[in-house]
């Protein structure tokens, strides 16, 4: 017998072995999200998944879907902490979207208009961190990481590489390289590598492609967050996203 959950009143059905949200995308119910990518271990980091189970507080991307569970996702409270949790991610780097070459195809970005976030709310850190283009074709803006791993998780899980990880805790955290400098060229990333694409924000960027796309002809410019997430998991038809988004769904 098909086992079910409730995620804000609507019964779904789940495997055994999903997590909500893999249940939750699959049956076309999208819950924010930003560190979890369907094809990557789950990292539960960014918190911005976090839904009710039971009433109680659990971050969706980890937490396995089972029977009888009653979750609240799209709830006002949730909503609103989930708009905090992404106004602290804008101060905290230096978010300029207007400025930044990953404008309209950010996903940072998309979640910030999916959950009408209108200002930053908080006050800027303006943080000053290191540019890495030392390496031909790729470059790492520091100023514009979230520390969702993805990156880190992509090398080893995707490109079978290390080249990636997160070093520190609290204000103190950093991307690191892994490379003998500490700078992307001495490391072992390739520009066809899964990991120099799947920067959710403009901090991973490929170099001589910035603006081929123009502003107004760009992902979100056209396709709602939930709409790619679904395209991304496969669980929603592609036909009609951007060949670059189908290219990211078929390497999951
Ligand atoms: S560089 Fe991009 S993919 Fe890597 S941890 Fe930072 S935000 Fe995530
Ligand atoms: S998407 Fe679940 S914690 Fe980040």
């Amino acid at each position: 017998m098909t086992k079910t959950l409730i995620i804000d009143g609507q019964t779904i059905p789940f495997e055994e072995g999903q997590t909500i949200m893999e249940a939750a995308t699959v049956a076309g119910v999208y819950i924010p999200h930003l560190c979890h990518h369907e094809g990557f271990t789950p990292h539960g980091s960014c918190k911005l998944c976090t839904v009710k189970v039971n009433g109680r507080a659990c971050t969706s991307c980890t937490f396995p879907a089972a029977e009888g569970q009653e979750v609240v996702n799209n709830s006002k409270a949730l909503n609103d902490d989930r708009r905090k949790i992404t106004q602290m991610l804008f101060v905290e780097g230096n978010h300029l979207c207007p400025g930044c070459e990953k404008s309209g195809n950010c996903t940072l970005q998309a979640v910030g208009y999916h959950l009408n976030m209108l200002d930053n709310h908080f006050p800027h850190f303006y943080a000053k961190r290191a540019v890495d283009s030392s390496h031909p074709d790729v470059m790492i803006d520091h100023n514009r990481c979230i520390f969702c791993t993805l990156c880190a998780r992509a090398s080893q899980e995707k490109d079978g590489k290390d080249v990636f990880a997160i070093s520190g805790r609290g204000i103190t955290k950093q991307l690191i390289v892994n490379s003998p400098s500490g700078l992307l060229k001495d490391s072992e990333l390739d520009v066809t590598d899964a990991a120099a694409h799947i920067c959710p924000t403009g901090a991973i960027l490929i170099k001589r492609t910035g603006y081929q796309i123009p502003i107004g002809e760009r992902l979100y410019d056209h396709h709602t967050i939930d709409e790619i997430s679904f395209a991304v998991s496969g669980s929603r038809p592609s036909t009609a996203l951007p060949p670059s988004v189908a290219v990211e769904s078929e390497k999951d």
